[in-house]
Formats: structure tokens, sequence, C-alpha cells
């Protein structure tokens, strides 16, 4: 495996780019709009920049990384890629276009990967002709930092496709670990239920922000409390995933947060645009 494509230039497909890059592979980095992928590169950039100055890589090594990525705002530059990891928004018409594209554009052999928070990935795999080669690959923000990949088996997903994204994921020097395809899968099933229920603590007013976030890192060992990491996921990633939780799964467990639906409409997403429950 040489030849990575990547679809998605935000949060997740910026940071997995980096890390592939860093780790030898060549990336092709799709998105929408070429400002897109320039913000892009920009993080990748400043990310292997905080690496430098840390001393964990070197300046030639940051060079090489940047010299092996390039960017496309077309899927069939992705026509000779031997693995797809999509990192596009969190909306299932969007990934099932995709991975419908995708099935056409690329050589048959290859694996076509979702790092979806949320979505079945049998789901996302009926849009192809090749399900034994479709398979969820779930890293964690911010990627070059946190060590999992939640690897997601669809109905179809072979074993052969499991072990090529096993070994691939252990090459980037991270943990692989693998469940069976559920809504939400294990990371965000127990982590959404929890940030919701912190929003919904703190439009009852039962604690300020801050006190919330200190309660659970404090009380719980939590490195972070559940509205800092809302943010730094990203609110309107929050809540796609929390909302398919309430339509796969029903009842009132897994309701949005109205305060979660209200920040979301009036554009407050968290890190990424400055405001969130903090301010950036
Ligand atoms: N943010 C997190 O903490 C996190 C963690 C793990 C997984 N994820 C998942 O990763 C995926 C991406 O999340 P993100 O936080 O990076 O989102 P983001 O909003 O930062 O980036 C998504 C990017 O996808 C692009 N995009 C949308 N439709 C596209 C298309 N048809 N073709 C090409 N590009 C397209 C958008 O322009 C945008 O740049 C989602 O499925 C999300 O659930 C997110």
């Amino acid at each position: 495996m040489k030849h990575i494509g990547i679809i998605g230039a935000g949060t997740m497909g910026s940071g997995i780019s980096q890390v592939s890059a860093l780790h030898g592979f060549h990336v092709t980095l799709v998105d929408l709009e070429e400002q897109i992928l320039h913000q892009g590169i920009n993080s990748i950039q400043n990310g292997l920049k905080r690496q430098v100055k840390k001393e964990k890589i070197s300046q030639e090594l940051m060079r090489s990384t940047l010299d092996r990525i390039s960017t496309s705002t077309s899927l069939n530059s992705l026509s000779n890629a031997d693995l797809v990891i999509e990192a596009a928004s969190e909306h299932k018409e969007t990934k099932m276009n995709l991975f419908q594209a995708l099935d056409s554009i690329c050589p048959k052999t290859s694996i076509l990967a979702s790092n979806t928070s949320s979505i079945s990935i049998s789901n996302i795999a009926s849009a192809t002709n090749r399900p034994e080669l479709v398979i969820g690959m779930h890293f964690m923000n911010p990627v070059p930092v946190m060590k999992l990949v939640e690897i997601i088996r669809g109905n179809q997903t072979s074993d052969e496709t499991t072990e090529t994204v096993n070994s691939l994921s252990k090459k980037l020097d991270k943990i692989p670990v693998e469940c069976n395809d559920s809504p939400g899968f294990i990371s965000n099933r127990i982590l959404m239920p929890m940030i919701n229920e912190a929003i919904f603590c703190l439009s009852e007013d039962i604690a300020k922000t801050a006190a919330i976030d200190k309660i659970m890192t404090i009380g719980m060992s939590h490195p972070m409390g559940p509205l800092t990491l809302a943010d730094l996921i990203g609110l309107d990633v929050c809540l796609s995933i929390i909302q398919v939780l309430h339509n796969d799964f029903g009842g009132d467990k897994y309701r949005p947060c109205p305060l979660l639906k209200k920040m979301v409409t009036e554009g407050k997403l968290g890190r990424k645009t400055g405001q969130g429950f903090y301010s950036y």
C-alpha cells in the first residue's frame, strides 16, 4: 500500500493526511473547494511545525511529509488509490454518494474506509459493489495525538480487509481496536449521551460551564470536561452523531438537547468557529 486518498480537508481529514504522509504514504487530499484545501494544508503545516519545535521530528521530515501530500477538488484524482479514507461531513447522503462514486473511480481491489462517527458501515457499503472491501476506520481527534483507531466491521467486511486496515493503523503508530457495526459503534454510543447530558445540565442551570467540566475532570479523572470536548469535536458533529443515535435506537435516551441544536443553528460550533461553550 503506497497511495492513500483522503476525502475531506476539515479537522479529521487534515489530521489523517498529516499522520499518513508522516509515515511515508503518498496522500491525495480531496475537498470541495481550493480554499478549504488551502486551510487544510495550513493546519497540517502548523501541526508539523509544532512537532519540529518539540523536537519530535526533523525539519527535513516535515518537508518530505508535506511533499508527499497533493490536493484536488476532483474525486477522479483517486483513480489509483490503494485505500481511500473518507472524512467528509457526517451526513449519510453525502457519504452514500461519495462511496457510490468511489466504487466506480477506484481500482476494484482498493479498500474504501469511512471515518464516520456513527453512520452504519453496512449501509455505506451498500452504496458499492464491493461491501467486503468497505470498513470503518474511526480515528480520534486530534489525530496526530490520539492513539486509538476504532475499526468497524460491516456485515460483509472480509477478514482480509480487516487485517490490512489493522496493520495499516499500526504502521501509522496507532492502536486499532475492533468492534461490530452498530449506531455510534462503542466510542460515540457511550461518549455522546454523556456530552448531551452535560449540555442539558447547562441549559437547566444546574451548574455553569466551567463547573460542569471541573466536576468531570477532577471528580472522574477525565482528561478534559464534556463541554470542552464538545467544542473540540465540533458541535455540528456532536449534533449529527446524537441525531443518528436518536433516529436509529429511538426513545428519549438520545434526544438531542435543544441548547445544542440552538448553538449549531447560530453557527457556534466550538473551536473551529471560535465560539462554542467557550470562546477561542
Ligand atoms: N471532529 C471530530 O472530533 C471527529 C472525530 C472522529 C470522527 N469524526 C468524523 O470525521 C468526519 C469529518 O469530521 P470533521 O470534524 O473533520 O468535519 P469538518 O466539518 O471539519 O470537515 C468535513 C470536510 O468535508 C468536506 N466535504 C463535505 N462534503 C464533501 C464531498 N462531497 N466531497 C469532498 N469533501 C466534502 C467539507 O468541505 C469539510 O471540509 C465526520 O464523519 C465525523 O463524524 C469527527
